[in-house]
């Protein structure tokens, strides 16, 4: 493991799937010269690694097929590289069939004591954007900084429908609605580390408002707050 470094820095940023957390913790990352944890992207490699129904395995099967995998962060802003094994992650993780299975993955204490562990041990190594469901709640509690985004499941629903689209792929608005009232309901209601606003976070909810505007916000309230 890397030496701690001396004027370590966590920024938390939390949320519900499709809130836009992705894009403006890159960008927040970037712009303040900080790494990029996308704790998403690890849940999913283990969703992609041990395959469907790996949620329904024995703790200890699960435990020992975790054993063996390291994750490593590099880099900087949109430019952070995350490895598994020394190897970088790549689109392979980004569709709905892996969220979800990394969702169910993510009720079982297994899988978030092992991830929590290699979330701190990355946190502890320099100056980072962490982003995910439980940054600011329970992998880095004395984080400085906490975001919490929120907005509606109609909107966010929207905001991945012409995400897709960019991307050339045309999904039917109700269908990504349905997706995304499916995972709310698993990590707003599972038992461990539930998805929900940390006490000392500051909360933004983007229904209404514009990436640009949020990200301003965001970079605003990291400067004057938690960067001195
Ligand atoms: O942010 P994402 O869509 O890439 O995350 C995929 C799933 O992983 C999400 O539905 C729940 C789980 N997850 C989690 O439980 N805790 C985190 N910190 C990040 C993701």
């Amino acid at each position: 493991m890397a030496e701690s470094c001396s004027d370590h820095l966590v920024i938390t940023l939390d949320g519900p799937a499709g809130v836009g957390k992705t894009t403006l913790a890159r960008r927040l990352a970037a712009e303040l010269h900080l790494a990029y944890l996308d704790s998403g992207a690890m849940f999913r490699a283990i969703a992609l690694r041990l395959g469907e129904g790996s949620w329904e395995w024995p703790a200890e099967r699960i435990a020992e097929r975790l054993s063996g995998m390291g994750f490593s962060v590099t880099g900087e802003g949109a430019d952070t590289v995350m490895a598994v094994d020394g190897k970088p992650l790549g689109d392979e993780i980004r569709n709905e069939r892996v969220g979800l299975m990394a969702s169910n993955l993510a009720t079982l204490p297994v899988v978030r004591d092992f991830l929590k562990k290699a979330q701190q041990d990355i946190g502890r190594v320099c100056r980072l954007v962490a982003e995910g469901r439980d940054m600011g709640t329970v992998v880095f509690p004395d984080a400085p900084c906490k975001f919490f985004l929120d907005a509606t499941p109609d909107e966010r629903a929207r905001r991945r429908q012409l995400q897709l689209k960019e991307q050339g792929e045309d999904v039917d608005f109700d269908t990504l609605l349905v997706q995304i009232k499916v995972r709310d309901a698993q990590d707003r209601n599972r038992a461990v580390a539930p998805l929900r606003p940390a006490e000392d976070a500051v909360i933004v909810d983007t229904t209404k408002l514009s990436i640009e505007g949020v990200f301003l916000e965001l970079v605003k309230h990291a400067r004057t707050s938690c960067m001195k």
